[in-house]
Formats: C-alpha cells, structure tokens, sequence
C-alpha cells in the first residue's frame, strides 16, 4: 500500500501531499450501492466524475462558493485543502425520489412547495443513519450557527445549480453534499457529480445518474458522458 494513503473511500482515494496544508484525491474507477454492499469496477467512471466535479465546483466558485478545490492535477487528480470534514451527508430535494417517496410513501418526481434539507451521520459501520438537528448538537457534531450556516450554503448551492442543470435540458431532483471546516470558515468539500446527485432529463424524465446503477437499468459510463457532454456544450 502507498505509505500516502490517509483515507481509502468507495469513490476515492486520499493521499498526504509535500504540503501538510494540502491533500491529493484521486477518483476511482468504482462505483457502490447500498452502503457498499455492491461493488463493480467500472473504468472511465473515475475520469468522468472528476471531470464532471471540476465543472460544477468551477461554476460555484465562480458565483462566491468556497471549496476545498486548488487544482486539478491530471483527469482524475485534484489538489485539495486540507479541511476537518464535518462527519454530515446534507442533503437537499427539489422533488420526491429516493428514500423520502420510499420513507412517506409517496409519488417519484412530485415537486415540494420547498426545498427539504436533511442530515445524516457519515458513518459506514451504521450505515449512515438520518440526523436530526437536536442529535447533531447534542452529539458536538455542529454548533447552531454552522447548522444555520451549512442550511443557507446548501440553500444558494441549489439556487446557482438548478438553472445549471437546467440549461443542460436536466432537472436537478436531489443532492448531497459534504462541509468541512478550515480558518474558522466552512467550506464546501467532496465532489458534485452524478454519484451523488439525481438528474432528470427534462423532455423524457429518465435519471440520468447513479440510480442508473442503483437500480441496474442502463450502461453508467454512456450515462455520465451524456451529462458530461450536456453541461460542456451549455
Ligand atoms: P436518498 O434518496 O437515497 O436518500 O438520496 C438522496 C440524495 O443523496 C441522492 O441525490 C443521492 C445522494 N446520496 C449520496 O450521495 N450518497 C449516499 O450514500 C446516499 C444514500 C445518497
């Protein structure tokens, strides 16, 4: 094993770099589902998502976003800042899909009159169960005011990414993402990339996204290349 290697993720791989201040991450051609309980190699995935990430971070970035993004190294390389990574997937939907039709029975593809933000505790062993606001600062994962702070971040994130998506002919359904701490400031940290997004094409309302994968209903590297292509040609 490389004597760099910090963190080996199911998508990625983080490595020490020269600078204590910075982190090398690699993506992985490897995708999983249900908590890593199906595990495929798939070559070229690891070369989309990065590509696709580079994309969604640069137009972020460009709109007042801060990520933990320094530079990309290669394809499938990135330069990041080191961050204390708040142990929360925060998870933002514009429409039913997923585990909330499943947890409330209701209907895929139904607009919420607003968008629902909720947190889960980043913990493989269980499975990364749903948090509540209460256990998050009952358990010190947060303070109040980075609760309220990681809120309105994942709140203007959606705002900047809905007509993104948008021009691209894709409706952006729901999204995870990931905060970490840096010079008491909170940045955006991980990726933005079909993995852990749901994208629907407007006109036929097919998933163009992991459930592609979940779900065994179509080839994932021809699927990430079509929004990939998409969000170039915007
Ligand atoms: P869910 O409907 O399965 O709860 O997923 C909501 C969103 O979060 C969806 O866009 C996929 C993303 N997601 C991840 O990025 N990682 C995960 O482990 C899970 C379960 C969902």
């Amino acid at each position: 094993m490389d004597n760099n290697l910090i963190y080996s993720g199911k998508a990625k791989d983080l490595f020490k770099t020269e600078n204590e201040n910075e982190l090398l991450v690699v993506y992985k051609d490897q995708a999983t589902a249900f908590n890593g309980k199906r595990k495929e190699i798939i070559p070229g995935k690891g070369v989309l998502n990065c590509r696709i990430s580079t994309l969604v971070f640069d137009y972020l970035i460009d709109n007042g976003i801060e990520t933990h993004v320094i530079q990309n190294i290669s394809d499938h390389e990135q330069l990041i800042k080191k961050t204390e990574v708040i142990p929360l997937e925060v998870v933002l939907r514009n429409r039913v899909s997923g585990s909330f039709a499943k947890k409330f029975d209701l209907i895929d593809g139904e607009t919420l009159e607003e968008p629902v933000i909720e947190f889960y505790f980043k913990s493989d062993k269980l499975g990364d169960p749903f948090i509540n606001d209460s256990q998050v600062l009952s358990l010190h994962i947060a303070t109040q005011s980075e609760i309220d702070f990681v809120k309105q971040q994942t709140l203007k994130i959606n705002k900047l990414l809905i007509p993104f998506f948008s021009k691209a002919n894709l409706d952006l359904i729901d999204f995870k993402l990931e905060f970490g701490r840096i010079d008491d400031k909170i940045i955006l940290v991980d990726e933005f990339s079909p993995d852990n997004c749901r994208l629907w094409d407007q006109t036929s309302h097919n998933s163009l996204d992991k459930d592609i994968f979940r779900q065994q209903k179509g080839d994932l590297v021809d699927t990430y290349e079509k929004v990939l292509e998409r969000i170039i040609a915007e």
